[in-house]
């Protein structure tokens, strides 16, 4: 799916498989770097398993945009928060995947919620 049809088709297809409704607003005109559709892909994977099983939301949304060469995804939840990278191995592997190709990650997700992760992955490497 991600090879033949891009990016947002295959998180359009992880979104319409979360229990948690998911709305997708990631317009990209061209294809990215295989790693960099490989490397987004996951972290939205991730994500919206963490979603599905931690947050207890009614509704997630996972945005994205290339801006300044560095493609910009953003993944909200409206539940309850407190997503703790010490709670266990996703996000920290998230974050050590995104070290690896010069990436970084951001995360808000105070007790009550709502949590939102942002992630930048640079384009060119
Ligand atoms: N969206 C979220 N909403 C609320 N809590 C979250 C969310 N994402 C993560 N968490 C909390 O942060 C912890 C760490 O998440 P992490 O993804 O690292 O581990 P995990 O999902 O428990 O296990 P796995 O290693 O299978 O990913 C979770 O156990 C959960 O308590
Ligand atoms: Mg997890």
């Amino acid at each position: 799916m991600l090879t033949d049809r891009g990016l947002p088709a295959a998180v359009r297809d992880v979104a319409g498989r979360s229990p948690v409704p998911v709305d997708v607003d990631l317009p990209l005109a061209a294809r990215l770097p295989t790693g960099v559709e490989v490397t987004a892909y996951y972290v939205v994977s991730e994500a919206l398993a963490n979603v599905a099983k931690h947050s207890r939301a009614t509704r997630a949304t996972v945005s994205g945009r290339v801006r300044g060469g560095a493609l910009l995804l953003e993944i909200h939840d409206d539940g309850r928060g407190g997503a703790d990278p010490a709670g266990g191995t996703g996000l920290t592997g998230l974050a050590d995947r995104l070290a690896v190709v010069g990436g970084r990650l951001s995360l808000s997700s105070p007790a009550g919620g709502p949590t939102r992760m942002r992630v930048e992955i640079p384009c060119a490497w």
